[in-house]
């Protein structure tokens, strides 16, 4: 089966055809994204209403491209998937009723499909796909969590951000060191100039047993250093080091912990935060020594895409699940209230 997928959660539209007839690694035939990102640089963060309009005027211009670049016909298509949560309101919805209209139109079922787990079932796009079960750590912009998974919609919470998202944590640092939005790419760019233990940050939570995470007190940490230290040509790179090997080390040994705690070898990252190089390093060395295995998107598709909707979609649209003509999207939607497939 062909599936149309849609994303629009945040500040990127993206689309996608995923066939899940071709063999492992080569189902995507297609996939578009449009970053807003140069247009909300200019307000520091995302504006939400601006997200809307923008997702609005490039949809149809993706959709066309995306059928193009795949060589199909809207006969081809089995099935229309969308992000319906969570994220923005008002992006979510251009998307959903994009996706809805099209469906009614291709008289097709439509699949919303829930963001997060878009995220989590990216690397199962690649031909070295991991097996369930695995441990998932999610780390987004707006998530930070450590996932038992047994299956597709068979999670279990093992782990979460109690305060701020890992990705938060980063765009937050850029921001007080008054660099570009989005932060993370920025600040581990830098960091790669600067001397991780020029700076002595603490590892949050480490010292207390459980699988939950806090990046707000890290933050102040890095506020409270850079105002406190004089100024020397260096400091804002040192400061991103410091600060990324702080969070890295965080993330990397609460993995560790849950792959102790729960049996399991194999690790899945995803989400936008798992494109950072130095967590992909330091957790392939860390690994090693407990003959555990890492498993990624493919770069492009660690943040936010159109592919992993697809892909997800596709997988609860084989299960036989089907969702009514209404057009509703969720702002906030647990992932754990999703329905096991098979
Ligand atoms: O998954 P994503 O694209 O959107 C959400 O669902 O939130 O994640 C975006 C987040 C942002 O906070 C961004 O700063 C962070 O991922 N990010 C990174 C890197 N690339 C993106 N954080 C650290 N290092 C990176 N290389
Ligand atoms: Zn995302």
């Amino acid at each position: 089966m062909r599936v149309l997928g849609i994303e629009t959660s945040c500040d990127e539209t993206g689309v996608a055809i995923f066939d899940d007839a071709l063999p492992a690694g080569e189902g995507l035939l297609a996939h578009r994204l449009y970053s807003q990102i140069d247009m909300h640089a200019d307000y520091g963060g995302v504006v939400p209403e601006l997200a809307s309009r923008d997702h609005i005027r490039k949809l149809v211009p993706l959709v066309r491209e995306v059928m193009t670049a795949a060589g199909c016909q809207p006969q081809d298509i089995g099935g229309i998937a969308y992000t319906a949560g969570p994220g923005l309101a008002g992006a979510l919805l251009t998307g959903a009723l994009m996706a809805r209209s099209l469906a009614y139109a291709w008289k097709v079922p439509a699949i919303p499909v829930h963001h997060m787990e878009g995220h989590l079932l990216a690397p199962l796009l690649e031909a070295r796909a991991p097996g369930f079960p695995f441990v998932a750590l999610l780390v987004s912009g707006g998530h930070t969590q450590l996932m038992r998974v047994d299956g597709i919609g068979r999670y279990q919470l093992l782990g979460e951000s109690i305060d701020d998202a890992a990705g938060e944590a980063f765009d937050k640092v850029a921001k007080m060191l008054d660099l570009n939005y989005p932060g993370g790419p920025e600040v581990a760019r830098l960091a790669l100039q600067g001397n991780p233990e020029a700076f002595a940050f603490p590892r949050p939570m480490l010292d207390r047993p459980g699988l939950d995470f806090s990046f707000s007190g890290l933050k102040t940490a890095v506020l409270t250093a850079r105002n406190q230290t004089p100024d020397y040509p260096q400091k804002t790179a040192d400061l991103c080091a410091s600060f990324e090997a702080a969070a890295v080390d965080t993330l990397i040994r609460k993995c560790l912990r849950a792959l102790k705690e729960t049996g399991l070898k194999r690790l899945v990252l995803a989400g936008g935060v798992s494109a950072n190089r130095k967590l992909r390093h330091d957790l392939a060395e860390a690994l090693k020594p407990l003959g555990g295995e890492a498993f990624y998107p493919a770069p492009a598709f660690c943040t936010d895409n159109g592919a992993m909707i697809a892909y997800a979609g596709c997988q609860r649209l084989r299960a036989g699940e089907r969702a009514g003509l209404e057009v509703s999207v969720k702002a906030r939607w647990p992932m754990t209230e999703l329905p096991a497939v098979g």
